[in-house]
């Protein structure tokens, strides 16, 4: 029988920097954050939603990308572990993109909001409880320790919002890290400084934040994005056509922002000289 990670001692799960404990932690904190949530609307809601993004999106990439390719080699039932995870990190993604076109205390929001706090829970609960006591049964502590910085340096570069067109498998997952890393976390910083930022600074970040979103719906639909992928993990079927509209359209929204940008940059210029 399997002892569950969450009644396990640091020590037992491999040391501080064992993967099964940075796990863990993670898990812990997510907990934390969804308590938070409970009861949030408006920007307070939109802040902790943005906390828990940047903490479970790079975290199920660096799951996806490093950690379930070992459990597919170590376990014989591997496979059928790993897909069922991976159908719950792509509900995720499908929830957080629909999610982000409902309006603030709409009843449909509040139902998808519910939805999101269920899948994350059963998604830990079958890492805690299933998937890593049987990883830990068939790999050493120093393996475990090795997997830990492996994961931890992946989760530190990867995604931090919802990609659902993107694989939840390699190769195509590894390959759109880096443009949707970048694309994520410079949206993530425009998202937090527009909670803060007075009318007129607010409408040109809140261009330039659909501007960067729309970049990144582009990337993510190019057809190398979904190699890799089992067809059976996602809820929308079949493979989109490459998006030259949104392409077209991310263009001009791009435009638009940095011209917004570069407007406001000169006007406070005008005015300090
Ligand atoms: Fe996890
Ligand atoms: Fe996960």
């Amino acid at each position: 029988m399997y002892t569950s990670v969450a009644d396990q001692t640091t020590d037992q799960l491999g040391g501080p920097l064992s993967v099964l404990v940075r796990q863990k932690r993670d898990h812990v904190r997510l907990h934390a954050l969804m308590e938070r949530l409970k009861g949030t609307t408006g920007e307070d809601q939109a802040a902790v939603l943005i906390d828990i993004y940047r903490l479970v999106f790079p975290h199920a990439f660096a799951e996806e990308s490093v950690l379930w390719p070992v459990m597919r080699r170590v376990l014989p039932d591997g496979g059928e572990l790993t897909l069922e995870v991976e159908r719950e990190h792509q509900e995720v993604n499908e929830l957080v993109r629909k999610l982000e076109g409902l309006e603030d205390g709409s009843p449909e929001r509040a139902e998808v909001l519910g939805r999101l706090t269920e899948v994350l829970d059963d998604d830990v609960r079958d890492e805690e409880d299933a998937l890593f006591p049987r990883l830990q049964a068939r790999v050493g502590r120093r393996e475990l320790q090795v997997l830990g910085v492996l994961w931890e340096l992946v989760r530190r570069i990867a995604p931090t919002r919802a990609h659902p067109v993107v694989a939840r498998r390699p190769p195509g997952n590894v390959v759109a890290a880096l443009p949707l890393s970048v694309l994520d976390r410079c949206r993530d910083t425009v998202d937090r400084a527009l909670l803060d930022a007075p009318g007129g600074a607010g409408s040109a970040l809140h261009r330039v934040s659909s501007a960067l979103a729309a970049a990144s719906h582009a990337v993510e639909l190019m057809p190398i994005m979904r190699s890799g992928e089992d067809p059976s993990t996602r809820f929308i079927a079949g493979r989109p056509p490459f998006p030259w509209g949104t392409a077209a359209l991310c263009a001009a929204a791009v435009g638009l922002a940095a011209g917004a940008v570069a407007v406001g940059v000169r006007r406070t210029a005008r005015r300090a000289g």
